[in-house]
């Protein structure tokens, strides 16, 4: 595996690479749910680049971007291992340039949930997720539903701007209680770590409710407060939204998907599930 940091090594490194090309963009302090887009980004194309930038243009002052766990050489390993060809990780110089002044904003979709309660935090994801699709030019890029929103949000962006990159998402990987594999999980202790699960759970409680035909908002309400019953201490959204815009909604209709953001001690925890595409009748 090569590894470049500078852009112009990047550029170097691109220009030598013939056939389909994946890409695997993340943050670092990789877990089992970065490998799976790996593994899947194998099956997609014949070379595969990985990019591991902590982009600080997505965490407002006061979030965790200071203390977001570091591991590169850990990173490099593991990447290594699951067969990846390249991998990038510039610095904030490097992406971010002395008189760097663009921004790009997805309107719409980025507005609510993750948008309300982090602003500017999906200017930040575009904008990086852009530079990074236009500097390695893959055939393919992976991403997770993990982070439902921000994958609305790209599909959108990469629509709007015909890059030509196809968009590719992989359903979340889980521990084995459901909680989400997160590289913001070290953040928990042992007790928040076993209260955690209530998140998945209350997702869960609310999709079987919903496909049920129990209302939409006494499942809802139900759910949040079996998350503030298992220690959560503010629920910024449990809410049914509309899978491409991110809308809500008040009953069942179309593609679903129910998100949550919820904080445990000082950790911030998103999850998703999607609900079955299936006609559900109202009791
Ligand atoms: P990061 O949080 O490192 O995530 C990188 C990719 O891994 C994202 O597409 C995310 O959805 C996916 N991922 C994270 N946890 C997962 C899980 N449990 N199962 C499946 N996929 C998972 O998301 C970012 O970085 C950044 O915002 C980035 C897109 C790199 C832009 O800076």
């Amino acid at each position: 595996m090569q590894i470049v940091r500078s852009s112009e090594e990047l550029a170097r490194a691109r220009s030598q690479i013939d056939g389909k090309l994946a890409l695997v963009p993340t943050m670092g302090a990789l877990h089992a749910g970065h490998m799976a887009l790996v593994d899947e980004a194998k099956r997609r194309a014949e070379q595969i680049a990985a990019t591991i930038f902590v982009n600080p243009a997505q965490f407002a002052p006061g979030e965790d971007f200071a203390r977001y766990p570091r591991r590169e050489a850990e990173d490099a390993r593991m990447l290594e291992q699951g067969g990846c060809d390249l991998l990038w990780m510039p610095s904030a110089a490097d992406i971010y340039p002395e008189g760097f002044s663009t921004s790009v904003h997805v309107a719409g979709v980025s507005d609510r949930w993750e948008g309300e309660a982090r602003p500017g935090h999906f200017d930040g994801v575009a904008t990086v997720v852009a530079k990074l699709l236009i500097s390695v030019r893959p055939d393919v890029a992976l991403f997770g539903e993990k982070d439902f929103q921000q994958l609305a949000v790209i599909r959108r962006m990469v629509a709007d701007l015909n890059i030509p990159t196809e968009i590719a998402a992989l359903p979340t990987v889980r521990e084995e209680d459901g909680l989400a594999l997160s590289s913001r999980n070290a953040y928990l202790t042992e007790d928040e770590r076993g209260r955690a699960a209530a998140l998945p759970r209350a997702l869960e409680y609310a999709r079987a409710a919903i496909l049920d035909g129990t209302p939409v908002r006494l499942a809802l309400d139900t759910g949040r407060k079996s998350l503030v019953q298992a220690g959560f201490s503010r629920i910024d959204y449990f809410a049914l939204v509309e899978s491409a815009t991110l809308e809500p909604l008040e009953a069942p209709a179309g593609d679903m998907r129910l998100i949550a953001a919820a904080v445990i001690g000082p950790t911030r925890l998103i999850d998703n599930l999607p609900l079955q595409k299936i006609l559900v009748q109202p009791r």
